[in-house]
């Protein structure tokens, strides 16, 4: 679903922050898979958080680069999370995984659509919301 009449964003600031994530996947520690993912959370404050993918030997402890954003986000005191962007050094457009759309639905706000951006190396990208990929999300006694 195309949500231009949601976002807040116009298309110069989604490349901005394409280009953001861009530099966060630089900073991906992927030496298992290789797989290198930046992501960047942008909330109603406007400001911009980063994350990239950090792996461990013991695979199960690799965190995903949309976590590493939006705890940096949150942990910052920065709660009003509009739009995630996600890029992955691959030809395929990145999907994000469940468990980072469960921490998603977390924090997204009541009034507004959480926008979910994932753009590939070429440039190309698709908007959609957090509700495309997750129409029911798991709510504790909500
Ligand atoms: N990964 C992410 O960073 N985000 C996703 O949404 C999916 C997967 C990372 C985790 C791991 O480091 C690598 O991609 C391969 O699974």
């Amino acid at each position: 679903m195309r949500m231009w009449n949601a976002m807040t964003l116009n298309k110069k600031q989604v490349r901005e922050l394409i280009a953001l994530a861009r530099e966060a996947l630089e900073k991906a520690y992927a030496p298992y898979s290789g797989y290198r993912v930046g992501a960047a959370v942008h909330t109603e404050s406007d400001n911009a958080y980063l994350g990239s993918n950090i792996e461990n030997a013991s695979y199960g402890l690799t965190v995903c680069a949309e976590r590493v954003a939006i705890w940096k986000a949150i942990s910052e005191g920065d709660r009003g999370i509009e739009t995630i962007v996600i890029v992955a050094e691959d030809d395929q457009m990145p999907r994000p995984c469940g468990a980072c759309l469960q921490v998603m639905a977390e924090f997204g706000s009541n009034d507004k659509p959480l926008v979910i951006i994932t753009a590939s190396l070429d440039g190309s990208y698709e908007v959609h919301s957090l509700a495309d990929y997750l129409p029911m999300p798991f709510q504790f006694r909500s």
